[in-house]
């Protein structure tokens, strides 16, 4: 049984709609900022028997973070930093999941990346956030036994639940790829700024691993499976989460422009900055200890982002 936390700051209510039409239950809701101990001690006070926490709240937009530094440090760590501390341990073990990002690795020297790629310093204060969040989680696994941490290093998580009930809901202008594809598909956008073809890969552009936000979803079960059921004394581990396939800004326009049957309107324009050639994750670990691996294609996952814009757009 699950409760979710939000504080709706970058979601909204009607997610909760499309939660209850897949799973044909209703999932209790608590509209809480992670920021406020005291709310954060009330829920844990009145719901003791909380027995693990996957912790997804944070902000995630690399160049609002750039702009807002204190915002992204104060909204990812504190938030962090309260729930650890408040968690309800009660002397047994407690799964901890954490959603990291791939942005940890910067520009890896050698791919596939694997979890023991050396960390770099941070791009972007978000980035930044992560690589402190996983820290943290670290130091604190060492001093406070029980506590037992999966820390997923998500790759370029794409497209929406095939029911449609649930899907990527961007505010404003969408930074990342998918979103203004399918946006520029359905008319909201002239047209797709490629940002770069001159960079040392097969076409140009840059590559990335994208992979399907079910297939991503299901890890999270995976991992808190092995939390529960873990015989090792290693109380921090990281995984990977990626299908282990790079794929070229074009190819996904390509890919898409052949799932949708539409043309897509694109140029291409200067390098965005900060943005690194290329990164594919190595799949091994989470195949070896979590027992998983993605089951669904790109093919598979443009087409849900596609149809989950034609029904937001109504067309
Ligand atoms: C970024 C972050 C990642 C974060 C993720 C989700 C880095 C290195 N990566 O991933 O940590 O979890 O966003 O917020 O900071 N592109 C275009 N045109 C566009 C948009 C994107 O050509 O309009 C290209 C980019 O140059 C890139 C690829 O598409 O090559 C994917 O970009 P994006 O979807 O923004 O994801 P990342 O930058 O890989």
């Amino acid at each position: 049984d699950i409760v979710i936390i939000d504080d709706l700051s970058n979601s909204s209510l009607i997610v909760l709609d499309g939660i209850k039409n897949i799973l044909k239950k209703t999932i209790p809701f608590f509209k809480i900022d992670l920021k406020n101990k005291k709310d954060l001690r009330d829920f844990f006070k009145k719901n003791i028997d909380i027995k693990g926490v996957i912790h997804f709240a944070a902000s995630k937009s690399v160049g609002e973070s750039v702009l807002k530094p204190l915002e992204y440090y104060e909204n990812n760590l504190t938030s962090l930093i309260n729930l650890l501390q408040l968690l309800p341990y009660n002397g047994n073990d407690f799964p901890f999941i954490f959603s990291s990002s791939c942005t940890v690795y910067g520009q890896a020297e050698s791919l596939p990346i694997m979890e023991n790629a050396p960390i770099k310093p941070a791009q972007s204060p978000y980035g930044n956030t992560k690589q402190i969040g996983e820290e943290i989680l670290l130091d604190l696994s060492k001093s406070k036994e029980n506590l037992k941490v999966v820390s997923l290093r998500y790759f370029n998580p794409i497209g929406a639940h095939p029911s449609l009930q649930i899907g990527e809901l961007p505010i404003g202008k969408p930074q990342n790829l998918v979103p203004f594809i399918t946006q520029t598909a359905a008319g909201l956008h002239n047209k797709l700024s490629v940002f770069g073809n001159d960079y040392p890969t097969k076409d140009g552009t840059c590559i990335r691993d994208y992979i399907h936000i079910v297939d991503l979803a299901k890890a999270h079960a995976k991992g808190l499976n092995y939390l529960i059921n873990k015989k090792n004394k290693n109380n921090f581990e990281v995984f990977n989460l990626g299908s282990g396939t790079g794929n070229s800004v074009m190819e996904v326009i390509k890919t898409f422009e052949k799932v949708s049957g539409k043309p897509l309107n694109y140029q291409f324009s200067k390098r965005r900055k900060g943005d690194i050639v290329s990164a594919f994750a190595s799949t091994f670990k989470a195949n070896k200890i979590l027992g998983w691996k993605t089951t669904l294609s790109l093919e598979d996952a443009l087409s849900s982002a596609w149809r989950w814009q034609k029904k937001n757009s109504k067309i």
